[in-house]
């Protein structure tokens, strides 16, 4: 119970979708821009995983908070910055499932709005900590 209290869940799991959704951009850019059809694919799953890994930072989020209840005026900015990630993650994953092959350049653009809002998120929650 110690360790799990010393040790910084949030920080560590938060790397997994900024990661993700940066080389889920870098794919699609080679997939777009140079036809690589193999690039477009692992973009597809790139883009799955750094979805997922959301739920382990948005937990451990919370729990460094220490519940649901305990968000204020200084932690909303970044928790709210959060959910709408989620939301629009959640929402782009199911228009993708349908038009995979027929709106690359939607999903490049989707994906870049997806990287400005991970830093968004992240800026709000470095604001937390700096
Ligand atoms: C929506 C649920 C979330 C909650 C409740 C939450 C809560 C917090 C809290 C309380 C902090 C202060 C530092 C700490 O206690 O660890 C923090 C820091 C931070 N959060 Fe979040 N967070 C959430 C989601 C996210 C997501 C999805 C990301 C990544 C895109 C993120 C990125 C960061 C960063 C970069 C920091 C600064 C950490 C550091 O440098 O130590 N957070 N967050």
């Amino acid at each position: 119970m110690t360790t799990l209290k010393v040790f910084l869940f949030h920080p560590a799991f938060i790397h997994f979708p900024i990661a993700f959704a940066f080389f889920e951009l870098g794919l699609l850019l080679v997939s777009c821009f140079r036809g690589d059809e193999t690039a477009g694919r692992f973009a597809a799953w790139t883009g799955r995983v750094g979805y997922f890994s959301l739920l382990p930072a948005a937990a451990s989020g919370f729990m460094s908070l220490g519940g649901l209840n305990k968000v204020d005026a200084v932690t909303w900015p970044h928790v709210s910055a959060g959910l709408i990630l989620f939301v629009w993650w959640t929402l782009r994953l199911c228009f993708e499932r349908f038009f995979q092959e027929k709106a690359k350049f939607s999903i490049l653009a989707f994906s870049a709005v997806t990287c400005a809002l991970v830093m968004l998120t992240a800026y709000r929650g470095g604001n937390l900590v700096y």
